[in-house]
């Protein structure tokens, strides 16, 4: 596996690999949700590329930018293992350059409500970034996790808005073996916080068995969430279609329920396709 640490040397490097090139932009702290971008990835593509990048440009002042996990050592070595042909780790200095840098603004309405709503600008962060990665990698397909739908949303809408000709290719979620779905954040939870947090993923098992049972009512199902996790400080919860307008009513193959709560400190978001 080659290291890259600036945009330059990863473009060289990439000048001479076999194409299609496969693309996972992560902040690191690797988890199996990660690997499994990683497994796709090399199964679909003839060189896999992973960034290590944590986007200072995403949080929100008070955010946990300065105390996001970092553990270089062992992602290094988790993607040497999984047979990873280049790791890019650049330096925040390496990727923006100055104040007066041209920005990518996440869309209005679709960036600035759930996700966006309560992390103004994070998308903004996000897309600037990303857009900025795939400039240097020119991957042919890209993978993101639907856990971050609004991400995997936003991501698309920006690949199709701005012709760009990249394949995004949406994972599945990684769950623990008891439904917590992974999250490089997970770390920050103790022990009674872990078991607390599993009721996130067990008001979106609710929610499954309900729409199972016949029950379509976004609003039935939002309370009967909301009643799986009393407790928690929920930020929301809601119901899209996957063009991410709210409905009322779920449409099996084209809705989201999405949930955002705070545990303790620790803000964990999950999801289900439905
Ligand atoms: O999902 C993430 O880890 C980040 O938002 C991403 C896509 C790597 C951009 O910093």
């Amino acid at each position: 596996m080659e290291i890259a640490t600036s945009p330059e040397s990863v473009k060289e490097i990439l000048s001479k690999a076999s194409a299609p090139v496969g693309f996972v932009p992560t902040m690191g702290a690797l988890h199996e949700g990660h690997l499994s971008l990683i497994k796709r990835s090399l199964a679909e593509n003839a060189t896999t590329v992973v960034s290590i990048f944590v986007n200072p440009t995403q949080f929100l002042p008070g955010e946990d930018l300065n105390r996001y996990p970092k553990k270089l050592d062992a992602d290094r070595r988790i993607c040497e293992l999984a047979g990873v042909d280049l790791l890019f780790v650049p330096k925040a200095e390496d990727i923006y350059f100055d104040e007066d840098e041209i920005k990518i603004k996440a869309p209005p309405l679709k960036g600035y409500i759930l996700e966006g709503y309560h992390r103004p600008g994070h998308f903004d962060g996000v897309l600037w970034v990303v857009n900025k990665l795939f400039n240097i990698v020119s991957p042919d397909r890209a993978y993101f996790g639907k856990k971050d739908a609004q991400q995997l949303f936003l991501v698309k809408k920006m690949v199709r808005d701005l012709f760009m000709d990249i394949e995004i290719v949406e994972c599945d979620i990684v769950r623990e073996p008891d439904g917590l779905a992974m999250s490089s954040r997970n770390v920050y939870l103790d022990p009674v916080q872990r078991e607390r947090a599993l009721l996130i993923s067990k008001s979106l098992k609710r929610a499954a068995k309900m729409i199972m049972g016949g029950v379509y009512e976004a609003v039935s199902i939002k309370n009967e969430m909301r009643r799986v996790m009393e407790g928690l400080e929920i930020e929301y919860i809601e119901i899209v279609d996957r063009n991410f307008d709210k409905i009322d009513e779920v449409k099996k193959g084209d809705t989201i329920i999405l949930v955002a709560a705070k545990v303790g400190d620790t803000r964990l978001i999950d999801n289900l396709w439905v």
